[in-house]
């Protein structure tokens, strides 16, 4: 019997076949990027089959990363298929595109086939901030000791250990080290702020009070803790000018979530008519009180995959085989369904709330007043 000279499970093979006649059709279709789609769904389609078997098919499926080499997509076939060879696509692909949404299954893949990786990237501490960001994403807490090493390296550059700060900030273990740096007294007042800041708003309970007692705010604001009281805010007069200045603040943050008009961003819902959906009370409640509210369709889900990792957004399109995840600050985490172990809606807005703490009654005032005049135009006779 030659039995195992012949592939033995015909029916692997039927899709095998499929596949391969994508894979050799492919170049020779239409434009290189309709080559390299076909190419790709051919590539998936091959998902799970043991290339080490058939060494044809494993040079097709290198050809096929090599050609989507730099793109997003070749981080997926690179990690699927465990071509380790092609590692160094990854880590080029990293630098040269870490804040695509791509980029933390680029660093958790390299850190699996490599645990010294966390070491090596971070060794130095001239990390691009937007690499630390890639890290946050991806969520593992592997790189929470390089990460809070460079948070409390007084040589460090100041961009880069607010960004080392604000990656532990995304998971557990990591945001208790940054309240330990803190209290340790490691941190400048900007930093420690931001600390507290980034601790308030944790989605862990038992992190939010560890920002007691740490910083608050600007030292000129200490006083106000708390959201300006409703019955003062409503009654006082509000400066549409200055309201409309204060919400384009970075420091209070509305745009990075919402529209006004073509302003902005499409996190939360747009702004641009919301005088005439809401009066000021209840914009008062918006956004002193996101969690007792909250639109349809906005609502927050924490997703835990296999591998333990946490992802908290929006869901923005749901199929029989991917979740995607919009998250605050124009990212999209892919997650394959057969990935994820646990999906829960969270009783928490994505709005975080607190934002309103550091702008006073008058501003929140001048705010309301602001968003009172987006209104929709009036329906012409
Ligand atoms: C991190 C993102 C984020 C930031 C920052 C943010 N929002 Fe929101 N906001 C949301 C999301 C998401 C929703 C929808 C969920 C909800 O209703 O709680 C929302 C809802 C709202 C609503 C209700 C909208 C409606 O159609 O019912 C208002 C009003 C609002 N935000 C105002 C503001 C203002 C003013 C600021 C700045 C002080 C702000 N938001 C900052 C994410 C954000």
């Amino acid at each position: 019997m030659t039995r195992h000279t012949r592939p033995s499970q015909p029916r692997p093979w039927s899709g095998l076949a499929v596949a391969l006649a994508l894979l050799l059709l492919a170049p020779v279709h239409g434009r290189p990027d309709d080559a390299s789609d076909v190419a790709l769904e051919a590539v998936r389609r091959l998902k799970g089959t043991d290339l080490s078997a058939n060494p044809a098919l494993r040079a097709a499926v290198e050809n096929v990363a090599d050609r989507l080499r730099g793109q997003p997509a070749s981080v997926e076939v690179i990690r699927d298929f465990d071509l380790r060879s092609r590692a160094g696509h990854l880590v080029e692909f990293l630098a040269a595109h870490p804040e695509d949404a791509a980029a933390p299954d680029a660093l958790r893949y390299l850190a699996r086939i490599d645990p010294a990786l966390p070491g090596k990237l971070l060794a130095s501490q001239a990390v691009p901030p937007a690499l630390l960001k890639a890290i946050g994403r991806s969520g593992q807490p592997e790189w929470n000791d390089r990460l809070a090493s460079l948070l409390s390296s007084p040589a460090a550059p100041a961009g880069v250990r607010e960004a080392a700060m604000d990656a532990l900030i995304q998971n557990e273990p990591g945001a208790r080290a940054v309240a330990e740096v803190a209290r340790k007294g490691g941190l400048p007042a900007p930093l420690l702020d931001r600390a507290a800041e980034g601790l308030r708003n944790a989605r862990w309970p038992a992190v939010r009070e560890l920002a007691v007692g740490l910083g608050r705010g600007p030292a000129a604001q200490p006083s106000t803790p708390g959201a300006p009281p409703r019955d003062l805010v409503l009654k006082a007069h509000g400066d549409v000018a200055r309201g409309a200045q204060l919400l384009r603040r970075d420091s209070v943050g509305c745009l990075a979530c919402h529209k006004v008009r073509a302003e902005g961003s499409d996190f939360g819902p747009a702004l641009t008519e919301i005088g005439s959906k809401l009066g000021k009370d209840a914009l008062y409640d918006a956004i002193v009180e996101p969690s007792a509210g909250i639109g349809f369709g906005y609502e927050g889900w924490l997703v835990v995959t296999r591998d333990g990792d946490e992802h908290v957004g929006m869901v923005a399109s749901e199929t029989d085989s991917e979740l995607v995840l919009k998250q605050a600050g124009g990212n999209s985490v892919r997650i394959r369904k057969a990935d994820v172990a646990r999906k829960d809606k969270q009783a928490q807005s994505l709005m975080p709330a607190g934002l309103a703490d550091n702008l006073g009654v008058q501003g929140l005032a001048d705010v309301l007043a602001y968003l009172a005049t987006l209104r929709a135009p009036a329906p012409s006779p």
